[in-house]
């Protein structure tokens, strides 16, 4: 079953062609990669999809329905979560008051209705601290759940940052660029975290520089260049593609 389907998708900036006649689907549970080198598109491509930017031209379908034009809002409601590139962390509060904020802020209509709520939700309804410990344990953060999150190593926080888009009980998870600014060890476990994200049903959707993590959870990859798609299919496929091959032959050593 295809989950997304993005059907001759392009959004100009001006006289930018950010993205061009885009098609191209994404199974229900699989792990969907989008490459490709700076100003491919990928970050604008992620912001069509969850309703960040409207698109210029184009169609997207997420679980059956057309959704072109939907508020990230009302795309979080219909089970799209996503984590930005940036982290999005509360810092005065602990990794398990985080976790359990994201499964309010995602669902509600209204940021600032779930924000002066926050002191109810974190003395929290069981339901809701159960849920967050066991995604603290999926992101391998159970010895973190009490911990202030501003004493916690980068690469935590990384994998918070999941656990709290999880918390929303997503369909499809969007991560941007997970692994920027991690070392090889926590990159490793941010591969390990993904494949069990999967694992749970959830498709996910990523973008990412780390050709090392690309390589090894992608069940299919998408390459970008110049807003167009230059090749898709495995990470074999994709390696062995004349137009991959050919446009890192044309790039500048
Ligand atoms: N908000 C924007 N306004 C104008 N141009 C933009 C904007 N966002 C992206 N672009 C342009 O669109 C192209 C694709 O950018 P982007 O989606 O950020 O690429 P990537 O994420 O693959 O590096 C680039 O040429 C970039 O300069
Ligand atoms: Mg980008």
């Amino acid at each position: 079953m295809t989950i997304l389907e993005v059907s001759g998708l392009s959004k100009d900036f001006g006289g930018v062609r950010a993205v061009e006649d885009l098609s191209f689907g994404v199974e229900a549970g699989s792990i969907h990669s989008i490459i490709g080198p700076n100003g491919a598109g990928k970050t604008t491509l992620f912001n069509l999809v969850t309703g960040l930017y409207t698109p210029s031209a184009g169609e997207i379908r997420f679980d059956g329905e057309t959704v072109t034009g939907l508020k990230p809002h009302e795309l979080a409601r219909r089970g799209m979560s996503r984590t930005f590139q940036n982290l999005q962390i509360f810092f005065n509060m602990t990794a398990i008051e985080n976790v359990m904020v994201g499964h309010h802020l995602h669902l509600n209509r209204d940021f600032f209705a779930a924000l002066l709520r926050l002191p109810a939700i974190a003395r929290g309804d069981a339901a809701c601290r159960d849920l967050a410990v066991e995604l603290l344990q999926l992101v391998g953060l159970e010895d973190y759940l009490a911990a202030e999150t501003d004493s916690m190593p980068y690469g935590a926080l990384k994998r918070l940052e999941i656990a709290r888009a999880l918390a929303a009980r997503p369909k499809m998870l969007l991560l941007d660029e997970p692994a920027a600014g991690l070392n090889a060890v926590e990159s490793r476990e941010i591969d390990a975290v993904i494949k069990k994200v999967a694992e749970t049903g959830v498709t996910v959707v990523l973008v990412e520089h780390d050709m090392k993590m690309v390589m090894e959870v992608s069940d299919h990859i998408l390459v970008l260049d110049y807003g167009r798609k230059l090749a898709e299919g495995s990470a074999e496929e994709v390696r062995q593609s004349p137009d991959v091959i050919a446009a890192y032959l044309g790039s500048p050593a």
